[in-house]
């Protein structure tokens, strides 16, 4: 490097252990490119001296050639190539760049700043200590200001500095300075902003980066650099109470079960009463391992393993806590959804939720508002759209242990990725726990479904018939019934359309009115199997994520799916309810496999190809089955 700190060269061990000692302050700059954001950026890299010797001569050159400064060197060509990248569209990661002075370490999370990449600001935010809000000073308070600041806010990002830039250009002057703070002041009080520290500067000639700028004698603050330095890191992250989700359960040998994880909260040492969630159980710390022996404690930031006294029944992704200041353990939340995807988030479907170490299966309601992230608006929605944030209910397929993102960021921040595709598609704060699910407990009945099913001498399951509009799932279901009926088994045969009629007559046949009526109708079902009977479910049932929520929640081997396979020119050719015409002339809208998808089952317990089948013998197949070895074939 051009000129790193002395102390390498005359003594490099001293060096490495003060480098290893320093703390590390992640930060997030909010701001677009036009703000002097990039500038900013590489006037830190270039002032810490974490520049090659390399890149230097090359930015030298390359200032002379390309640059906008005359011939001084332009600190944003060290940072554009990626900004250039994303006006094009070609990359919409956030760019992580390391720099360190001799007191600290830092990593900066460079974000967009547009709208559309309010995602990428959200993924850059989420371990951030501390954010520099960037202000042109001759532009003042915009609304990218108000939503960068809302954004720091929502993600709880306590440490904040407003970098009032490009004070060069208003000629220093203490009134434009002076006017910004006030302007920004009601409004980061309005937003939960309480505290702030504003700095006038240039980025470009580097006035208050690490020396206080003789340009600005009224300021009597920090230089960014000393503040970055200065700023409280983890929060006294220590002081909380001891969390540790665990994230991996040790086990070598018969004589060691060990329990590791990053501590999120916290401090344990042996002795400590731990209690483990969701369980509740109660045991005592015995040893902190780690690869360089036992300590005496561990603190909030540590990667350990803990041994505790009994043998109580701790797995992954549980939460090991304080005995005495345990977290709540709660299945539904209030909470706010930030959306990643190009498919919007569909109230009702259910996703895989990441908290801690555990994941879960999520169902997210219609949200109560989603938010104008420019004016701060609440509007109504039904869906959340890329980009968007909204306030929403979730309901999990179990309970998990939490804290409120507000007090416990590890604990009260989620993820939520897909379940077909594994992409992470939205991200939130857990506020608090419905107390309605805490208020409601599962009612033990005597009587079965094991034995409502042996009262019928029936195996009670439900055939799931999925397919287009006309593929022929209703007449084939009512022909497999009759049979079964005729055998004296005892069934029910739920059917799109006269369910539409009743239960589900308040949908019509957006994506989120299908996610609903499937959700309705398998839950349904469930009731129907555990009343031990056979039913018979034929819905379009378009989603494989929604079929896929059908087939959990039924027990094993309890759930066959039935595809009804019919092209669609066949289907449209057929047209029994004059429906495809209707929709190719524009009369129908969100019509299946015209304008609306249809998603064909992967692994279907049975395939009915109605091409070469009659009604008739797809029925006779079924029944067979159904009568027959089904699941297991040859016995
Ligand atoms: S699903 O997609 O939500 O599963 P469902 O099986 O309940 O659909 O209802 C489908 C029936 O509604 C079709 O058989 C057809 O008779 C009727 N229908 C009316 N409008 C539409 C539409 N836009 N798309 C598909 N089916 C429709």
């Amino acid at each position: 490097m051009a000129h790193q700190s002395a102390l390498i060269a005359e003594d490099i061990d001293a060096y490495l252990h003060q480098h290893e000692h320093k703390s590390l302050l992640r930060f997030l700059t909010c701001g677009s490119v036009d703000d002097g954001k990039s500038t900013l950026i590489g006037r830190l890299l270039y002032d810490s001296k974490m520049i090659f010797e390399d890149q230097l001569a090359a930015l030298e050159a390359d200032s002379k050639k390309v640059g906008t400064q005359g011939g001084e060197i332009d600190f944003a060509l060290l940072v554009d190539g990626l900004a250039a990248e994303r006006e094009q569209g070609i990359t919409i990661d956030v760019a992580y760049r390391f720099f360190s002075t001799d007191k600290r370490k830092f990593i900066v999370a460079d974000t967009p700043g547009h709208e559309q990449y309010t995602r990428n600001m959200v993924t850059g935010a989420s371990t951030a200590d501390a954010a520099v809000i960037l202000i042109d000073a001759r532009k003042g308070v915009l609304t990218q200001t108000r939503r960068h600041s809302y954004l720091v806010s929502l993600l709880g990002i306590r440490h904040v500095v407003l970098a009032i830039n490009k004070m060069d250009l208003v000629g220093w002057s203490q009134e434009v300075f002076d006017q910004i703070l006030a302007d920004y002041h009601d409004f980061a009080a309005q937003i939960g902003i309480k505290d702030f520290t504003a700095i006038p500067m240039s980025a470009l000639k580097g006035d208050n980066i690490t020396e206080p700028s003789p340009h600005a004698p009224w300021y009597d603050g920090p230089p960014l650099m000393r503040w970055l330095e200065d700023a409280p890191v983890e929060d006294d992250l220590q002081a909380r109470p001891f969390r540790m989700p665990v994230q991996w359960v040790n086990r070598p040998n018969l004589d060691f079960r060990g329990f590791s994880g990053l501590i999120a909260s916290g401090v344990v040492k042996p002795g400590d009463k731990l209690k483990a969630l969701p369980s509740g159980r109660e045991s005592t710390v015995e040893r902190i391992v780690t690869f360089r022996g036992d300590l005496s404690q561990a603190v909030a930031g540590q990667s350990v393993t803990l041994t505790l006294k009994d043998e109580i029944d701790v797995s992954r992704g549980d939460v090991l806590a304080a005995a005495a200041q345990p977290p709540e353990v709660a299945d539904q939340f209030e909470s706010t959804v930030v959306w990643f995807d190009d498919e919007p988030l569909l109230p009702g479907r259910p996703y895989l939720m990441k908290l801690g170490a555990r994941t879960v299966t999520a169902q997210v309601a219609e949200p109560k508002h989603k938010i104008n992230v420019n004016t701060l608006e609440k509007l109504a929605a039904t869906r959340l759209e890329l980009n968007e944030i909204g306030v929403c209910n979730l309901s999990l397929s179990a309970p998990v242990a939490f804290d409120p993102y507000a007090e416990n960021k590890d604990l009260g921040g989620f993820i939520l990725i897909d379940r077909l595709s594994n992409r992470t598609v939205g991200a939130g704060m857990l506020h608090f726990a419905l107390r309605r699910s805490q208020n409601i407990h599962w009612q033990a009945l005597d009587v079965d479904k094991a034995a409502r099913s042996a009262a019928k001498g029936q195996k009670a399951r439900v055939v799931w018939f999925t397919g287009l509009s006309g593929a022929g799932k209703s007449t084939i279901a009512n022909l497999v019934e009759k049979r079964l009926h005729a055998e004296g088994r005892h069934t029910y045969l739920l059917d799109g359309d006269n369910v539409r009629h009743g239960l589900n007559r308040d949908l019509g046949f957006t994506e989120e009115d299908r996610v609903e009526n499937i959700r309705r109708v398998a839950e349904v079902s469930k009731l129907m199997v555990d009343a031990g009977l056979i039913v018979l479910v034929s819905f379009i049932s378009p989603f494989r994520a929604e079929r896929a929520m059908a087939r959990e929640l039924m027990g094993e081997r309890e759930f066959v799916e039935v595809f009804v396979d019919t092209p669609l020119g066949e289907a449209e050719k057929r047209d029994v309810k004059g429906l495809y015409a209707k929709a190719r002339a524009g009369q129908l809208k969100n019509f299946t496999g015209i304008d609306s998808p249809y998603e064909a089952p992967e692994n279907p317990e049975i395939r009915i190809d109605t091409t070469a089948l009659t009604p008739e013998q797809a029925a006779e197949q079924i029944f067979a089955w159904l009568e027959g070895g089904g699941f297991d074939p040859g016995i």
